[in-house]
């Protein structure tokens, strides 16, 4: 018997995808033995609306000084974090000496924005090595997991914090209430928490379900958050949808009555009822979708080697271990996996064991379909492979169906 990681009420798996890996543990042929599985169940909360893993792999399995996610691949993701960075000090910031805080700060491709400015900033990383680039760059960070303790020594050495900031973090904390106190003690009163994370409502138009991995321990949407926040007196005041990582969800949050909320999150929150994700109807329906798009690309990919063409995967991303394992697809349907991140390469991906080569891989004999594993960020990419799609190269995609292109 499980019981939800936010109300404590008992929840019932909706779906398995069966016996899974840690996504980022891309590792060597030694390593194969002793590598490590857990099964990858999700849950839907009927009373707080929080969609989330049933079992978690321990944090330090998976945030390390091995951490193989680098935020600073994309150039459309460099925007997107300068934005971000833009917007919180324009909108939100006051003139007078501001700090701000970002959890999961990875290689301070955002906190960047804040030293340059001068404004005060701390990043707390765990993954040390990730954390060791963003030193490097002269950006304040520290290499620790934020709780409650944090945030009383986060205080007592610069006092309290006007924005607490994160980006793809938040939704890979199981311990989110300890969190949300720490943000609590952290933050002046009328201080503002902004985070996004992918969305689940994304995730069930999309059928994206390579967005449920070991990292991801929720998937959340305004229904859950608000739930979750309200529960330590704290209120949603705006959300901004975001294309970055397939879809997600940015929200604002402040101290309950502290500052005015915005009509968005009343219009978004109707959107959600309206799709149904306050209800189970809606992730048994999912899960049925999952299948087919399961079924619909194992069977393509077999197809295509029938046919003796080959297919190599491009971007070795942590969303491709889901597709790899649920979708049983190992090195006799992929050559390998082109990755630009050299942590990755010469390593083989986790539990499929197809091998990652360096990008050039991918350049020097154009295969005749590329399996494109990043493809939320299609445009740059296709933006970028001109002379593959010249040479008869064809793209194929899974998410929002699977496809050829
Ligand atoms: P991302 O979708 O951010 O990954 P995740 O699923 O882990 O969140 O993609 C980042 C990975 O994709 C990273 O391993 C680098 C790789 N990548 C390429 O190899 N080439 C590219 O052009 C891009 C944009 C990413």
């Amino acid at each position: 018997m499980s019981k939800c990681l936010i109300c404590d009420k008992v929840i019932e798996p909706f779906m398995s995808f069966g016996k899974m890996p840690i996504a980022n543990g891309f590792l060597t042929k030694e390593q194969f033995a002793s590598e490590y599985f857990f099964e990858l169940q999700v849950a839907f909360c009927e009373r707080c609306k929080m969609v989330q893993l049933v079992e978690q792999p321990a944090r330090e399995k998976m945030f390390n000084e091995n951490y193989a996610f680098f935020s600073g691949t994309s150039m459309a993701m460099a925007i997107h974090f300068k934005e971000f960075a833009d917007h919180v000090m324009t909108d939100y910031l006051p003139s007078d000496n501001p700090f701000v805080v970002e959890i999961g700060s990875n290689d301070g491709i955002m906190l960047q924005h804040f030293k340059e400015k001068n404004i005060r900033h701390l990043g707390v990383e765990p993954s040390a090595n990730v954390a060791e680039v963003a030193i490097k760059k002269g950006i304040n960070t520290i290499s620790e997991f934020f709780d409650e303790k944090l945030a009383h020594e986060i205080v007592n050495e610069y006092g309290q914090a006007d924005a607490f900031l994160g980006a793809n973090v938040m939704c890979h904390v199981a311990y989110l209430h300890s969190v949300i106190e720490g943000i609590k003690i952290l933050l002046k009163d009328n201080g503002i928490v902004m985070f996004e994370d992918p969305y689940m409502g994304d995730v069930i138009e999309n059928t994206s379900y390579d967005q449920f991995y070991d990292e991801h321990v929720f998937l959340f949407s305004i229904l859950s958050i608000s739930y979750l926040f309200g529960q330590h007196g704290m209120e949603v005041i705006d959300v901004e949808p975001q294309w970055s990582h397939g879809g997600s969800m940015r929200y604002v949050i402040a101290r309950k009555g502290a500052r005015p909320a915005s009509n968005n999150v009343l219009e978004h929150l109707k959107k959600e009822k309206a799709m149904g994700l306050d209800k189970q109807l809606v992730y048994d329906r999912f899960r049925r979708n999952c299948e087919d798009s399961r079924d619909s690309l194992t069977f393509l990919l077999r197809e295509i080697k029938k046919e003796g063409k080959r297919v190599v995967g491009y971007a070795a991303t942590s969303k491709s271990t889901t597709i790899l394992n649920y979708c049983g697809i190992g090195p006799d349907l992929i050559d390998f996996i082109s990755d630009t991140t050299p942590i990755k390469q010469g390593k083989f991906t986790p539990g499929a064991h197809i091998p990652v080569r360096p990008y050039e891989k991918f350049l020097v004999k154009y295969p005749d379909y590329a399996l494109l594993f990043a493809y939320n960020h299609a445009k740059e990419i296709m933006a970028k492979e001109q002379k593959f799609m010249a040479s008869g190269g064809k793209w194929i995609v899974y998410v929002p169906e699977v496809k050829v292109l």
